[in-house]
């Protein structure tokens, strides 16, 4: 029975019903509906706007119905509830008859659904903070055992400069370090109760609405009842969290599917996060970044349906709003497990230094520090530059690297050439000289594996 029942004449048409019912994904508010409507139900006793101990009742109905749904006694298939919120409400009038009806004095499903959904994302960020946390850790416990792993830097997909592997995820680190700065700026402006702003226009009964704030953990209430019932920002604050979060770890993605190809071995999967193909003995496929890489797009998707459905809206509350839930939603279930399999495949992977150590061996990955020797000697870093140019021209002809160039053959190129050169385009000396801060030494990395812990403590 539709809750609108007085004004109407006819029953809703079924396949309008059908279409307009958002219970199949909404019923995952249930908790928070309930959690909401007891403190509603609370307050209205505690200001006398139903008698408390009518209120008292309700309230304990409420919670039954929470325990019942908890226990499997109480399902939501073939409800002709349209929503989680008349689903409750008509749970409770089978219950408790003409009392029951009492529920919704002073409310809207308007501020209902508005505060349903901040109480539900407000949970669901904590799983993701705790989320990032563990891979942050796992980036530094990884770092730590690789402090020394040489490696190359890569610009353009080409071997830059040395760096290590530490260094290298340590910039993962970093990203999911700002991550968890977005999901607390948007708990902070998410964290207002909407509850009380009726339909749009409050109402004229003498509710508490410090009261409902508090007692569901708000900040406080919602300055203006129209905002309150009509603000879907925080959703799109958090879907562009998760997109910035997708975006990382898709890049990462990108780097463990390249790493673990026989191109460059830099890491080897456990078999349990990779899988074989029905056809090809020899393979075993990165399959969990990959599908974390092709996520990506729907979690972007997300964030975009949502602002788009919100830009033409005029306040306050219109039904469009109802397809705000299943984006966000979609978008916190795919951070949530990409974000677990995700740091699991890390904590579970090889990492061949060795090979690492063959690809920086070449590839003239010392030739910056070479330039930099003839620099430190005086000789202007752009002319340096050509010079050492046409040395790694020279080298690539005959196929050796510059440690091989003999220093007769340094000296027709520049006089300023000594026996030293060898130090200075040595590949640790090269690392361990690259002092700058931020830069790929132990002592540097260290002190960036110190702030993300100290970050991911908080
Ligand atoms: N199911 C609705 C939604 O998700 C709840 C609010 C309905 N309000 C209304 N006036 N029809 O947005």
């Amino acid at each position: 029975m539709a809750l609108w029942k007085g004004r109407f004449e006819k029953e809703l048409d079924k396949q309008v019903n059908d279409f307009a019912s958002s219970l199949s994904f909404d019923k995952r508010l249930y908790r928070e509906d309930i959690a909401a409507s007891i403190a509603h139900v609370t307050m209205l006793g505690a200001t006398a706007i139903i008698p408390s101990d009518e209120s008292k009742k309700i309230a304990e109905e409420l919670t039954k119905i929470l325990a019942d749904i908890e226990d499997g006694n109480l399902q939501f298939n073939n409800s002709c509830a349209e929503d989680i919120h008349s689903f409750i409400e008509q749970e409770l009038t089978k219950r408790l008859g003409d009392l029951g009806k009492k529920l919704h004095t002073a409310r809207s499903r308007n501020d209902q659904v508005a505060t349903d959904l901040r109480l539900y994302l407000r949970k669901e960020i904590t799983v993701m903070d705790r989320l990032l946390k563990d891979i942050i850790n796992t980036l530094c416990d990884i770092s730590e055992k690789n402090l020394d792993t040489i490696m190359p830097g890569y610009t353009h997909l080409q071997r830059a400069q040395p760096v290590t592997f530490a260094h290298h995820l340590m910039t993962y680190s970093a990203m999911f370090g700002r991550d968890l700065g977005r999901l607390t700026d948007c708990s902070k402006r998410l964290n207002e109760c909407p509850l009380g702003s009726g339909a749009l226009a409050g109402t004229t009964h003498a509710i508490d609405r410090d009261k409902t704030a508090e007692m569901l953990e708000f900040n406080c209430p919602t300055a203006n009842s129209l905002d309150g019932v009509s603000d879907r920002d925080f959703c799109v604050e958090l879907a562009s969290a998760c997109s910035l979060i997708m975006l990382h770890l898709s890049r990462f993605s990108e780097e463990i599917i390249l790493w673990c190809s026989h191109e460059f071995k830099f890491i080897e999967l456990d078999d349990g996060f990779a899988t074989g193909s029905s056809i090809m003995p020899q393979k075993k496929n990165p399959d969990v970044a990959e599908l974390v890489r092709g996520k990506t797009g729907r979690v972007f998707g997300n964030n975009l349906a949502l602002l788009t459905m919100l830009k033409g809206l005029p306040l306050a509350y219109n039904r469009d709003m109802q397809e705000d839930k299943e984006a966000i939603f979609d978008s916190v279930d795919t951070i949530k497990i990409c974000l677990s399999t995700f740091t699991s495949m890390l904590k579970t992977m090889t990492v061949l230094k060795e090979n690492m150590r063959r690809a920086v061996a070449k590839g003239f990955i010392n030739a910056t520090d070479c330039a930099d020797y003839l620099a430190k000697k005086g000789v202007p870093f752009r002319e340096a530059y050509k010079i050492v140019g046409g040395i790694v021209a020279r080298c690539i002809k005959e196929g050796i690297t510059l440690e091989d160039f003999p220093i007769e053959s340094y000296k027709t190129f520049s006089d300023v050439f000594n026996q030293d050169v060898y130090h200075a385009i040595n590949l640790e000396n090269c690392l361990n000289e690259r002092k700058s801060y931020g830069g790929p030494t132990g002592t540097s990395v260290k002190n960036q594996i110190q702030l993300m812990r100290l970050m991911s403590k908080q």
